[in-house]
């Protein structure tokens, strides 16, 4: 993915002769018109636009002040107290006994030393560093390589932290418009497991990276999105298929790297939580999508969740860190291409894709028609991949381990 973006390439001439932070300024601006570009059906447009100009244009998540959603969905009750959904029962089971305290489950003790290299949060390699020199002239010695991992992996995770608001917010929504009393009483133990994640990717920013990072703007585009969609699925799809489906793969392939045993650890517990997160989207959206939708609202969400699944692919620049280290001396388009061909970042999309690509199928929204689309982008060999109803936490971390 080490392309610029088509109109980029076109005015890159243009655009670099321009003054550092106008350019900057301007090549932003031109992402957000090959994004619009980059949305082929006017139905998936029509319905990220809205949210498209609050988070790229008007960067409402980086205000500094809280935002505030309009949300409208239904609610459903049932007075008859069913026993509705047995698969559903189960994973509430499994959800009641699995509960752990963030506060005292984790060894909070660790001192954690980002720029210490007997212990790397991220390991060498992870960064292709001869990108920058080559393109730029930029040279950063051994100790600046260790603050810029550092101030990379707060990135990062201020993202997982973002994301995981998000699905504290949604995850509630979804108590209420859900049909079965089995999935309500499931969706009620993914709200407390997302606070507890909250709780502790916060308290390991604040208390061990003493860094936060904004909201980086196509994750708030995507949450905004999700928050005011009225229709229960189209949460479900958003948020437990492809952000919470892309946060797993991401949680595993930081696990696996990391060297941390603070993070790892609370990692390895997120994950057996996420794991049921997704399992639970899988449950309820694949019979709804194969007996409640007509063909073409079934079509409508397949096209949505490709190109949703493009723009996550594209579009996490992490320009909030290019910001603080590079705006000025390396070209945006030096740094998309640094973050897009260095190898740790190319595996974290390869695992964050292996984990989406077989939950869409087991779902309905992968038919012959849109396999194309997946083919052309080189998403394919994801396709026979397990889905989540097949895995367990304690089965993925198993796969990671043995890595
Ligand atoms: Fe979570
Ligand atoms: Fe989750």
């Amino acid at each position: 993915m080490s392309e610029t973006t088509p109109l980029t390439n076109r005015l890159a001439g243009l655009v670099n002769r321009l003054p550092a932070r106008v350019r900057d300024t301007v090549d932003r601006y031109l992402e957000v018109i090959d994004l619009a570009r980059e949305l082929k059906d006017p139905k998936v447009a029509r319905s990220l636009a809205p949210a498209g100009l609050r988070g790229l244009i008007l960067r409402r998540g980086k205000q500094g002040t809280p935002t505030q959603f309009p949300a409208s969905h239904n609610a459903h009750f049932d007075w008859t107290y069913p026993a509705d959904h047995d698969d559903m029962r189960d994973l509430y089971d499994r959800a009641k006994r699995a509960q752990w305290d963030g506060a005292t489950y984790l060894p909070w003790q660790t001192s954690v030393d980002p720029m210490n290299p007997e212990v790397p949060i991220l390991p060498d390699g992870y960064f292709d560093f001869s990108i920058l020199e080559d393109a730029a002239g930029v040279r950063l010695t051994a100790q600046q390589q260790l603050a810029f991992k550092h101030s990379l992996t707060a990135w990062m995770l201020s993202q997982f932290l973002h994301g995981e608001q998000g699905a504290l917010l949604v995850a509630s929504q979804l108590v209420n418009p859900v049909p079965e009393l089995d999935c309500k009483k499931y969706a009620s133990t993914q709200v407390v497991d997302e606070a507890r994640h909250v709780e502790v990717f916060h308290r390991y920013l604040d208390t061990k990276l003493e860094k936060l990072y904004q909201v980086n703007d196509n994750l708030y585009v995507i949450i905004d999105a999700l928050m005011v969609d009225s229709r229960w699925d189209m949460k479900f799809l958003g948020m437990q298929i492809m952000v919470e489906g892309l946060a797993l793969g991401a949680f595993g392939t930081m696990y696996r790297i990391t060297k941390e045993p603070l993070l790892k650890q609370l990692l390895k517990m997120v994950i057996q939580d996420e794991a049921r997160h997704v399992h639970y989207g899988v449950l309820a959206l694949r019979e709804h999508i194969v007996e409640h939708l007509s063909e073409s609202e079934r079509r409508e969400r397949e096209q949505w969740a490709f190109e949703v699944a493009l723009l996550m692919r594209n579009r996490f620049m992490a320009y909030e860190v290019y910001e603080e280290w590079f705006e000025g001396q390396v070209t945006r388009d030096v740094w998309r291409r640094f973050v897009s061909d260095s190898p740790g970042m190319r595996e974290f999309r390869n695992v964050m894709f292996s984990r989406l690509v077989p939950n869409l199928r087991e779902i309905g929204l992968l038919s012959e028609r849109i396999q194309r689309d997946y083919e052309r982008v080189g998403l394919m060999k994801y396709f026979g991949g397990l889905a989540a109803d097949r895995l367990t936490g304690e089965s993925m971390l198993r796969e990671l381990d043995a890595a």
